[in-house]
């Protein structure tokens, strides 16, 4: 006998599928209608109109700024972008075989030890931290590939946007017009995404007051499990398996016989397309014509066809990306840690929220062990 009453996790909300765990302004996913809402603004407008900074904007303030509002989100930002010396010192520490994704994880751990008003969680301090976090991801994601590559990392440049700051500090050399918009997109495309694991992870670590810091270092840890942010690296590695077109039908049938998951399809909430793969499929056609190798692209078509012939699943946000970042010629192993490039935006978003009308997340669990009570044994009688 337990002694609360509690709703039965009955099998259908195992992984909590369908669970309202939260209120929250900022996202919402429409699963049935394949739709994904900032703030009340559609995706595809976002994507189509706004810039990746504006964005931030509309998810930590419920709205879009006016032009004052945004330029002065800029100027906070752009005079963030730089890294401490002491961080730079420690991640060439680091074994140059490390996963990007767990620098970048250790890198924010250790990055609120240089900020003097971390465990200040007021909505005013919470919001600086919010934009330091923000402006130093892409930072620090570029300078530690550049250390393991044996380079120096790039001072950043205060005039560039943030996606095209990330390129520049990650290449050396300034983006295209085309590549930085693009990425800018990408990073738009990827900033929420309601309740997802990561987004979770640190509303619950936000919810035990904890600092921001806490929360985004134990949301990177979420984001970097296949399921979730790992699924990009792995969508490519795929890709990079099957090797040609050709390969494709037999590729696939022979994973799904095997009973294998294929990277990049499937969604918890879609049950269409997921509203951010239409853009990203655009971009990886964009991108491949562009260098001239749409290999890649049409590989992806094929898998997109069989998988929806073989499964009837549609592909999620990380299907496309993966062919896109690959003929920008970002390593696979940065497609993670650019996923929460963007979805940094989101996290400190949720965790603002979260403080602002915060109660411990605390849920319980149905009791499944051996029968109670059990007649305590010595040692010596077990
Ligand atoms: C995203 C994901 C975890 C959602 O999981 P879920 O809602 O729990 O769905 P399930 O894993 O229970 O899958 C339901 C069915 O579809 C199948 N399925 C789901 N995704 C699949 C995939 N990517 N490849 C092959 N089959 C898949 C499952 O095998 C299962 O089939 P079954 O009923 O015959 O056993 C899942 O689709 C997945 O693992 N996708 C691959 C990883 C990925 O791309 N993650 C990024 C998400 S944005």
């Amino acid at each position: 006998m337990t002694n609360t009453a509690k709703p039965s996790a009955s099998s259908s909300a195992a992984g909590l599928r369908g669970v309202a765990a939260a209120t929250s302004s900022i996202s919402d996913v429409n699963g049935e209608k394949g739709e994904l809402i900032y703030q009340g603004y559609n995706i595809h407008d976002l994507a189509e109109h706004a810039t990746f900074e504006e964005v931030v904007f509309l998810l930590w303030n419920k709205r879009l700024p006016n032009r004052a509002e945004l330029a002065e989100l800029e100027q906070s930002l752009k005079a963030s972008y730089a890294i401490p010396a002491e961080l730079v010192a420690l991640i060439k520490q680091f074994p140059r075989e490390a996963d990007p994704i767990d620098v970048l994880r250790t890198a924010i751990s250790a990055l609120e030890f240089y900020d003097s008003n971390s465990r200040d969680i007021s909505r005013e301090k919470s919001l600086k931290t919010a934009i330091r976090l923000t402006a130093q991801f892409p930072t620090i994601v570029a300078a530690a590939d550049r250390i393991r590559r044996g380079l120096e990392p790039i001072e950043p440049d205060p005039a560039l946007s943030i996606a095209s700051s990330f390129l520049y500090l990650l290449r050396g050399e300034k983006p295209s017009e085309r590549d930085a918009r693009i990425f800018d997109v990408c990073l738009t495309l990827h900033a929420d995404h309601e309740l997802n694991a990561s987004t979770f992870t640190a509303r619950v670590v936000a919810g035990t007051l904890a600092d921001m810091y806490a929360a985004v270092t134990a949301a990177i840890g979420a984001l970097s499990g296949p399921l979730h942010g790992g699924a990009n690296t792995n969508v490519m590695k795929t890709l990079l398996e099957i090797g040609s077109v050709e390969n494709v039908e037999p590729y696939v049938k022979q994973a799904l016989q095997e009973k294998r998951k294929m990277m990049g399809f499937g969604h918890a909430v879609y049950k269409t397309e997921d509203p951010r793969a239409t853009h990203l499929r655009q971009f990886s056609k964009e991108v491949g014509e562009a260098a001239g190798d749409t290999k890649w692209y049409e590989m992806s078509r094929k898998v997109e066809a069989v998988m929806m012939r073989e499964k009837g699943l549609f592909p999620n946000v990380d299907f496309f990306s993966a062919s896109t970042y690959y003929m920008m010629g970002i390593p696979l192993d940065l497609y993670t840690p650019i996923f929460a490039v963007s979805r940094i935006s989101g996290w400190t978003a949720h965790v603002l929220e979260q403080y602002a009308n915060n109660r411990l997340i605390r849920p319980r669990a149905d009791y499944t062990g051996p029968a109670y009570p059990q007649a305590w044994l010595p040692l010596e009688q077990r």
